[in-house]
């Protein structure tokens, strides 16, 4: 046993992993730049305020979740683990000013989110987030572009196109009576319902909709919905965005019942899941307008939109689609020697190939040739640089590993027919 492991709910991203991830985040870094997002990156901890205001205080992120940072100082101020992005990033456009750039405002980012939830599949308490926001644009067509968006990130990563749920949560115009009904709704139920969520019906009547607590499925499920009772405007906003996707060919279903897990949306809401695989834990991604949100942390009323893709859920959704582990970068040659203590020349060619932009390793371990080209073998290059007496005339043997043929080449000549014959490959 190990004196020490990571801590639980956390897990070391290891080298094939780790590939894995980065490719996802090549794949979000393209999309955004292409659909016009700037990237943005913001500290890993924020004041406690800026979750609670921004999040809400009664949801589960905030109440159950939220990584506090014991305070150790005496400047008054509390600090918390980001348990999601937007909240940072509106406090971020309030405090630079971003209300004075050209509207709209697209920002992206993608790193680490923290919860401290119960550990399980497809759940932990560190996992990364490929997120977008736009500020400043009330919609509807950004809404549906932004969608479009979130299928094609996952389409490009060699998933299935996931199922897209969509709802209006409507505003402060219609919201409140609906708010009202529901409460109503669950007053008239307080027997079948658990402690926790009897004393979130006071609070947050919401919450109770996207409840984890099995025992509220059911209830759930005769819950009264939002559909009819949005306002005109809301009720036109949610028409317009559907007949968006409709244009850009996103399907979609509607589900009146669906409400996300923080406090900070109105209107459009939507949750993305692997194609026909509908679970409380195998959200791939969700998103959603709050119009609010900017004037509630501090700044001036402006629109937002945006969505988080979970990236660890996705490469799990690759895995269970059986898609082939992506493959770790290979050298296309290694350059060894006959002399095992030879490690300064093999350093400095390897140096050289690599200044021409050639992925090549030396082996510098001090071991006989035939085991330096066994370790060449093992890591998959295709050629062996071998350093020999006849360096002294300025030659070394380029071996092809695969071919077990072997021929003198000038040392100068090496760079150009290296980068040849790695272009022959491609
Ligand atoms: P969220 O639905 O809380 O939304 O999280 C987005 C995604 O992050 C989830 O669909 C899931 O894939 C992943 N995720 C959440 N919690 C965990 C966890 N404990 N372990 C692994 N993956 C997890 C947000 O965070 C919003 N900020 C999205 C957004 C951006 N809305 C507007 N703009």
């Amino acid at each position: 046993m190990p004196l020490f492991r990571s801590p639980r709910g956390t897990r070391d991203l290891l080298p094939p992993e780790r590939t894995a991830f980065m490719r996802l985040e090549r794949i979000a870094a393209r999309l955004a730049a292409q659909y016009g997002f700037r990237p943005i990156e913001t500290p890993l901890f924020e004041q406690t305020g800026v979750f609670e205001r921004g999040v809400g205080e009664v949801t589960d992120v905030v109440e159950k979740e939220l990584f506090r940072l014991a305070p150790r100082s005496d400047e008054g101020e509390t600090w918390a683990l980001r348990p999601e992005p937007t909240a940072g990033l509106v406090r971020a456009y309030i405090q630079h000013g971003m209300q004075t750039w050209p509207q709209p405002v697209r920002l992206t980012t993608t790193g680490p989110m923290f919860r401290y939830d119960r550990p399980q599949a497809g759940r932990y308490r560190q996992f990364w987030q490929f997120d977008v926001e736009v500020f400043g644009d009330p919609g509807p067509a950004v809404d549906a572009e932004l969608i479009e968006l979130a299928v094609r990130f996952h389409t490009e990563a060699g998933l299935e196109a996931p199922d897209v749920y969509l709802n209006s949560i409507g505003d402060d115009a219609c919201r409140p009576a609906y708010v009202e009904a529901l409460a109503a709704f669950y007053l008239e139920r307080i027997d079948r319902l658990p402690r926790l969520e009897r004393e979130r019906l006071e609070r947050n009547p919401l919450r109770l909709l996207d409840s984890k607590d099995p025992s509220m499925v059911e209830l759930n499920a005769e819950a009264p919905t939002i559909t009819g009772r949005l306002c005109d405007a809301c009720a036109g906003h949610f028409a317009a965005v559907r007949q968006h996707l409709d244009a850009v060919g996103v399907r979609y279903s509607v589900d009146p019942r669906l409400v996300r897990g923080l406090d900070y949306y109105t209107r459009t809401a939507w949750e993305l899941f692997p194609a026909g695989a509908r679970g409380t834990q195998s959200a791939l991604g969700g998103g959603g307008r709050y119009d609010r949100l900017v004037e509630r942390l501090g700044g001036r009323a402006t629109p937002g939109i945006g969505f988080g893709i979970g990236l660890d859920r996705v490469l799990l959704a690759l895995e269970a689609q059986g898609a082939p582990p992506e493959s770790e970068p290979v050298p296309l040659a290694v350059v060894v020697g006959a002399d095992p203590a030879g490690t300064r020349e093999r350093l400095r060619i390897a140096t050289e190939l690599r200044a021409a932009g050639l992925t090549v390793r030396a082996d510098l371990a001090q071991r006989k040739l035939g085991r330096q080209l066994e370790g060449a073998v093992r890591d998959g290059a295709r050629f062996a640089v071998i350093v020999g007496d006849d360096l002294a005339d300025g030659l070394v043997q380029l071996r092809d590993l695969g071919a077990a043929s072997q021929k003198p080449v000038p040392l100068a000549d090496l760079p150009a027919l290296l980068r040849r014959k790695s272009g022959a490959a491609q």
